[in-house]
């Protein structure tokens, strides 16, 4: 067959499948906004399912809602997601070109940990988001969604800085893919030394995606 109709035949199954990850991603945000499956919900305004391309590369995975997340449906908007905004673009990247979520999708009162029992009702919807996304990379902000990741290889951990920057390829739910764990970045906001090691995982996710054959980069 000719290239070019091969090209065109190429781009409108990607197109197809872009659209049907599309309204796949936005049906189980809706799910997850009427979920009652733990008592979360009660104290919140909006929960945040996550957003950005639901056919991403990159998946970033944090821990909980904040305050502004809580108030907005959105999430990492507040003072840490400002300071991932900017790690993402020193790789070239914004966030309409990767996919944020969260291990839990309702904001726990006062920004305490999630519970075990929070992770387990909520974890499902996460895993269907990795299921629909199929990304290359998962990046792992913080200890608890990297606990609850490196547990599907399995990889165990004390300490975060003791894996943070390590690349770990794996399979999920079928998918090879490489999971990077690295510091929450809230951590970084008041500690210099954290920053800069949140901008040499930076720079190696950077590496990854583009050995992964990025194909949601713009520049
Ligand atoms: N911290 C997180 O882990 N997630 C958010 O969405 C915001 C802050």
């Amino acid at each position: 067959m000719h290239k070019k109709v091969i090209r065109v035949i190429l781009n409108s199954v990607g197109m197809l499948q872009d659209a049907r990850g599309e309204a796949a991603i936005e049906n189980l945000a809706a799910v997850i906004g009427e979920c009652r499956k733990c008592p979360l919900w009660e104290n919140t305004h909006h929960a945040v399912p996550g957003d950005g391309n639901p056919g991403a590369d990159l998946m970033l995975i944090g821990e909980a809602p904040g305050k502004q997340e809580d108030l907005t449906g959105r999430p990492f908007v507040g003072r840490a997601g400002k300071l991932l905004e900017g790690l993402l673009s020193g790789i070239g990247l914004s966030r309409d070109d990767v996919f944020i979520a969260n291990i839990v999708k309702h904001r726990p009162p006062g920004n305490r940990d999630p519970r075990d029992e929070e992770i387990r009702a909520c974890t499902p919807y996460l895993e269907e988001q990795i299921r629909i996304i199929g990304p290359k990379v998962i990046v792992m902000l913080g200890r608890h969604s990297s606990r609850y990741i490196l547990s599907f290889l399995p990889v165990e951990f004390d300490r975060i800085t003791e894996i943070r920057g390590t690349v770990y390829p794996g399979v999920l739910f079928d998918h090879p893919v490489r999971l990077i764990p690295t510091l929450h970045p809230a951590a970084a906001l008041y500690n210099p030394r954290y920053r800069e090691a949140l901008e040499e995982d930076f720079r190696i996710i950077g590496r990854e995606l583009a050995a992964a054959g990025d194909s949601t980069r713009q520049d």
